[in-house]
């Protein structure tokens, strides 16, 4: 077994490099996702920690192509009424659209009123990712979906009024390998 000093930083894992190598991918193939795989990637966002354990997450997971395309189209348009539309015009044209062509679309939503329901909600996102990028699969958080609040399409889920959509991801084949963004990394404070 190896000492953590015989073990430097530096070498990579299966972890490090899953971190390391996820992205936010835009384009997918139209490939679905079989079932067994979306299941497991719900198990692995169950291990999330979780404020006094709460677990205050729910899933509502999207495979029908017609209805992720409605639901599209109408966060589009309940996005555009709470932005200056210039400010949207490069992002939310007619054309775009916010969930990027995925075959599987999770909108994650909590209880109103819970505090640490965003963060408990973004740990459990982030195991989503990585589970999936660990399983040859592709994301996107989008936090538009978040906007499915206001439309029809929200009762047609079955989101009652009683929770908050805090995100949504898109999962699915990837079919573009985005370069890195950089990171900013004068942002750690070390005190000795
Ligand atoms: C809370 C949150 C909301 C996001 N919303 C969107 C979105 O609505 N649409 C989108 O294409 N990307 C969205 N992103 C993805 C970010 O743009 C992306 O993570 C960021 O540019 C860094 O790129 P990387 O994930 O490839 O490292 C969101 C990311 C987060 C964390």
């Amino acid at each position: 077994m190896e000492t953590l000093a015989e073990n430097p930083v530096e070498k990579m894992n299966a972890t490090l490099t899953t971190i390391f190598e996820r992205r936010a991918v835009r384009k997918y193939r139209n490939d679905p996702v079989p079932k067994a795989i979306i299941e497991k990637l719900l198990d692995a966002a169950r291990m999330a920690p979780s404020a006094m354990n709460r677990q205050p997450w729910k899933f509502y997971v999207v495979t029908s192509k017609t209805v992720i395309n409605t639901c599209a189209g109408q966060i589009t348009k309940a996005a555009a009424g709470h932005y200056h539309l210039g400010l949207l015009s490069g992002i939310i044209s007619k054309n775009y659209d916010v969930f990027h062509g995925a075959p599987v679309v999770i909108f994650i939503t909590a209880p109103p009123g819970n505090e640490w329901a965003q963060l408990d909600t973004g740990m459990c996102a982030q195991n989503i990712m990585l589970a999936a990028k660990s399983l040859g699969l592709d994301t996107c958080p989008v936090g538009f979906g978040r906007f499915i609040e206001e439309t029809e399409a929200a009762k047609a889920l079955g989101i009652s009024k009683k929770e908050k959509v805090l995100l949504s991801i898109v999962i699915g084949y990837g079919n573009e390998k985005p370069e890195l963004h950089p990171r900013i990394k004068n942002n750690a404070v070390f005190i000795d």
